[in-house]
Parts: C-alpha cells; sequence; structure tokens
C-alpha cells in the first residue's frame, strides 16, 4: 500500500511555485546568504566606502595663503585682529605686517591691548611689543611676522606658511 509522504514543509495555496515553498531548510539557507551578504557589504562599504580603508587618511586645512582686503581697509595706525585666521593686521603708517596672534611660550591666542598698545598673552602673561618683540613673562622670542604683499587685484595676501624676519613689512 503506497503511503504518502507526509510533507513537513510549509506551502501557500499556490502550491509548487519554488518561491513559495517555505520549508525550515529554506529558511535557514536564505537567512545564512542574506547573513553572508549584509556582512560582505558592510565590509566593502569599510573598504570602499566614504572614509573607509582606503580613504586617504590627511588633514584637509585651508590654504595657507588668504587674502585679507585692501590696504584701505586697514585703518592707519591700527591692529586688526582676524582670529579665523590667526593673525594681526598692524599698521603703522604705510607699513603693514602680518603678526601671528599665536604666543611663544606654549601658542596661547594673544591679544592686543589698545589701552597699552602692546600684546598680552592670557595664559602666563607674556607681553609683546607692538611689533611682535617679547620684552616680559616666559615667551622666549617674538611673534611669528608672515609673508605679506599685494596681488594683481590690489588685494593684501598672507602666507602663514613663510615666517619672516621681524623688520619685513609691506608699503602701500
Ligand atoms: S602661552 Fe603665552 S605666556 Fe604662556
Amino acid at each position: 500500500m503506497e503511503t504518502k509522504e507526509e510533507d513537513k514543509s510549509f506551502t501557500s495555496e499556490t502550491e509548487g511555485r519554488i518561491w513559495f515553498n517555505f520549508s525550515r531548510r529554506n529558511f535557514l539557507t536564505l537567512a545564512g546568504w542574506g547573513l553572508f551578504f549584509a556582512t560582505m557589504g558592510a565590509y566593502l562599504a569599510e573598504l570602499f566606502g566614504y572614509k573607509g580603508f582606503f580613504y586617504p587618511k590627511v588633514l584637509f586645512e585651508p590654504s595657507p595663503k588668504f587674502t585679507v582686503g585692501e590696504p584701505k581697509s586697514f585703518s592707519e595706525n591700527s591692529v586688526t585682529t582676524l582670529r579665523a585666521r590667526k593673525i594681526f593686521v598692524v599698521r603703522d603708517g604705510n607699513s603693514i605686517k602680518a603678526i601671528s596672534v599665536v604666543c611663544q611660550h606654549l601658542g596661547c591666542a594673544v591679544e592686543f591691548s589698545k589701552e597699552k598698545d602692546i600684546f598680552e598673552c592670557p595664559c602666563h602673561g607674556s607681553k609683546y611689543y607692538r611689533n611682535g618683540v617679547n620684552f616680559a613673562g616666559p615667551a622666549p622670542r617674538p611673534l611669528n611676522h608672515f609673508e605679506i604683499f599685494l596681488d594683481d587685484s590690489g588685494k593684501l595676501v598672507v602666507d602663514t606658511s613663510k615666517v619672516v624676519p621681524l623688520e619685513s613689512e609691506l608699503i602701500v
């Protein structure tokens, strides 16, 4: 006598179509492949994706060379602080200098005191004359002076990658 083998799979009403044959084995196989592809996708995304393993590990910093405006935007005998650029633009008559705000002791940002006409460091009390030369406190040397020049359109350009001697100045 022929016995009909019991089908342990769960089938839908449209039995026979393979995608509706939902046995436990099929489920585990599908789940295994799904897990495999998800893992591979995550791994490949880590390798090749945005900021992945092969993404260059470099710091993107703003260019050290930038324009600061026309000479006339700096009034005579003034000190202008450009915090974002970490420089002072010091104008004395027709002479213009770009001086670093970074203290030569431990790197705090110095501030210009209009009343005293000097630069002062709030951290350990170093003081610098208006020309950037240190005269008090633990700072071992003057503030850095950066190259400053006029471009073709008559705008002032500062290059903080080039430290110049203290005597350097741009005459406008
Ligand atoms: S960091 Fe300026 S005095 Fe120390």
